[in-house]
């Protein structure tokens, strides 16, 4: 059953639509603050991010704390109608704290293992009693001032943690004490978990265990979910207070998409509503549709942690600063960005940042006012338009998505296989192999959810896993069950290898999914960057393969032991081998892909099984190349929303069905016209 979820806070019953906000950069000159909150309606923002990194402007000394800016910020929001969203300010502190209390500081590898100095931001050690007790009594000051604020939207806690490990003693410690209790304080368990006798690495004591030995797999796949458990733990002392003096205030901390570091399905456990920050790097020498496609699945990503609407916390609204080079978002693309958040099932449009700040580092990043303040600048008035498109949309607010197929993305899965060594060191590529396997479900208007290992199959009709290298306990088990019952699983290559240690299966790969697979994987064959081998579909296959494909960079060696080919390689010395097969199994079938394939077979493919499965589509019609169309609905009304990400104007013929475009109120049937970066939102009438 489809419902409507609440506004993400009741008290803002439309989207939420604004930036980061930092008036105390500008306290010399108070008069911004009106100027500000007059460009603010004008622009159609609701809702300001306030204090991301104001801890120094709230202490400036020990225990001295001032809060007047803040005070006339929010009540001066308040007034004109607006909202905040609230930040605690642990991503960068004071330099006092820093200097009198030198633990505050990650000790890591980027300074040869010495503590950082007092400098930049995202620095903190996590385990450090001072540092957890200076957050404390900072966010408790925060919630006890501004509980019963009028303009108190939601929590924004800390800025983008990230996995940057500290090796600080006392991280190290909290690390063993940590590896005790997940085996069950025994040396020897740990010991055969990490194959330590490998280059004779076993550990006689705990204390001998640091975690800088990249030669045990075992070892830094257990790092890393230390750093974030050890992170989660760090979040929740910062919520402790805001749990307690503001109940009903949402608390969310803005992740960073696919970012390695942080297993984001854990840490969304903790929160109560997700928010992302997005920065694609649009117009460069790729095609922006593909860029387009990658933002789809992270916000599919964002909103499948929690399922339900997510936030997108931050994106830059004009141009960013920190990438190599920095081109100005293409007009209408800006637009395009923001509602491809809304299509996906988010409620926020948010940026960073509302006004240009004059100095530092980020000085040239765009932001909503610029340098020159003017309303009429182009940034500014395509935010305008956005802020008066989101405002018509308020009956989509809280409406989600259904989505029939999942894709399978798991982070401790991805440390596994960013760390192995063989079959190829780069080009492993599992992100953006993942991208490569939604990009027909995107193309053809399919919304998709984004589950991890541990997640429930059983609503889904198809689970797609491309190199699902690790297999954890129980997730075999569950996609059996999940195929045995009737669903479509596919997985390919480099899958089945290894268990939740990165040790290898001794029963034939893929280990635990071999026998659902109906293959033997018995080697696999790396190739070159400029060297292809070529894939022929097998005749009147049932997959809808058709002819020849080139497959790049990695070819499994299956045996057939049940499945049936669907596909050969047609060159090499493995020219006549399965490259892709079926297997049925129970009221359902597994797919098995052996190589990584070109774009032409993953559309045949894939929108062969769109059709056999018969999932819902967007729009009844075929869609031009770079464009989506998405669903959002409350099991009673869609709401449809097609994202063009073409530099050149391009047309969809809409067939029989008619439909109002929800924002102009104009019927539209038979031709769609979409100019060059554009959007539409449109509801089918009967
Ligand atoms: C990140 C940070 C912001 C800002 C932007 C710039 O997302 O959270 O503070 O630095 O990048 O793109
Ligand atoms: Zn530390």
């Amino acid at each position: 059953m489809t419902k409507r979820f609440p506004p993400i806070n009741p008290k803002c019953p439309h989207f939420i639509h604004g930036g980061d906000y930092n008036p105390d950069q500008w306290l010399r000159t108070p008069e911004v603050l009106d100027e500000d909150m007059r460009l603010m309606k004008l622009s159609g923002c609701n809702t300001m991010t306030a204090g991301v990194f104001s801890w120094a402007s709230y202490e400036p000394r020990e225990g001295e704390f001032h809060f007047d800016w803040l005070d006339a910020a929010m009540d001066k929001i308040a007034k004109n109608g607006g909202y905040v969203v609230l930040a605690t300010p642990s991503g960068s502190r004071p330099a006092w704290m820093s200097e009198k209390y030198p633990e505050v500081c990650r000790v890591n590898a980027r300074f040869g293992m010495n503590r950082e100095p007092h400098q930049g931001r995202h620095n903190h050690c996590r385990t450090s009693p001072v540092y957890r007790e200076k957050c404390r009594i900072i966010n408790t000051k925060l919630a006890e001032r501004y509980k019963d604020h009028p303009a108190l939207l939601v929590w924004h806690v800390s800025n983008e943690y990230n996995g940057g490990p500290c090796h600080c003693e006392l991280c190290l410690e909290a690390f063993r004490e940590w590896l005790k209790r997940r085996y069950d304080h025994d040396l020897d368990k740990l010991n055969h978990a990490w194959w330590t006798a490998f280059w004779g690495h076993s550990f006689g004591e705990w204390e001998q265990i640091n975690p800088v030995d990249w030669s045990i797999h075992g070892m830094m796949l257990d790092w890393n979910r230390f750093n974030t458990d050890q992170t989660i733990d760090f979040f929740k002392a910062e919520c402790e207070p805001l749990r307690r003096l503001t109940p009903d205030i949402p608390i969310t901390t803005n992740l960073m998409g696919f970012s390695p570091t942080l297993d984001y399905f854990k840490i969304a456990r903790e929160m109560d509503v997700v928010s992302w920050d997005s920065y694609p790097p649009y117009h460069d020498r790729s095609d922006d549709w593909k860029y387009g496609a990658h933002v789809s699945l992270a916000h599919d990503l964002n909103r499948s942690l929690k399922q339900k609407p997510h936030m997108q916390m931050e994106c830059s609204p004009g141009v960013q600063n920190w990438k190599p080079v920095n081109k100005l978002k293409r007009p209408g693309l800006h637009i395009v960005e923001g509602l491809q958040c809304i299509a996906h099932g988010g409620d926020s449009v948010q940026y960073f940042q509302w006004r240009k700040n004059r100095g530092g580092i980020e000085k040239f990043h765009g932001a909503v006012v610029d340098h020159y303040p003017s309303e009429n600048t182009r940034v500014f008035k395509e935010v305008s338009e956005l802020g008066k498109i989101l405002a018509s949309l308020d009956d989509v607010v809280g409406t989600t998505v259904n989505a029939e197929v999942a894709i399978l993305y798991d982070w401790e899965n991805r440390w596994a296989i960013d760390q192995i060594s063989g079959p190829r060191r780069e080009k492993k590529d599992y992100q953006e192999t993942c991208v490569e396997h939604y990009r027909s479900f995107w193309s053809s208007g399919v919304s998709c959810d984004v589950v991890n290992e541990d997640s429930d199959y059983s609503k889904y009709k198809l689970l797609i896993a491309p190199m699902l290298y690790m297999v954890r306990p129980g997730c075999a088990e569950r996609i059996e069950e999940f195929v045995r019952n009737g669903g479509v699983f596919v997985t390919t290559y480099l899958s089945g290898i290894a268990n939740e240690s990165d040790l290898c299966f001794t029963n034939g790969y893929p280990g635990p999914l071999r026998e659902l697979m109906g293959v033997w994987a018995e080697e696999i064959d790396a190739l070159y960057d400029e060297e292809k081998v070529e894939v022929l579909a097998a005749e009147g296959n049932e997959a809808g393969l058709n002819g020849a494909y080139a497959a790049t960079t990695f070819c499994d060696l299956v045996h057939l032991e049940g499945a049936k080919a669907l596909a050969a390689y047609n060159s090499e010395f493995y020219k006549g081998r399965p490259a892709a097969t079926v297997n049925h199994h129970g009221q359902g079938r597994a797919y098995y892909i052996a190589s990584r394939n070109d774009d032409r077979f993953h559309a045949d493919f894939y929108n062969t099984l769109i059709n056999d499965l018969k999932l819902r589509r967007a729009l009844g019609c075929k869609l031009p190349n770079g464009v989506t169309a998405q669903v959002r609905t409350d099991g009673q009304r869609d709401f449809i929303f097609i994202l063009g990400f073409n530099r050149e104007p391009v047309q969809i013929d809409l067939g029989a069905q008619k439909y109002r475009d929800v924002v102009s109120g104009v019927e539209v049937q038979s031709t769609l016209a979409l100019p060059a970066y554009t959007t539409r939102v449109l509801e089918p009438v009967s």
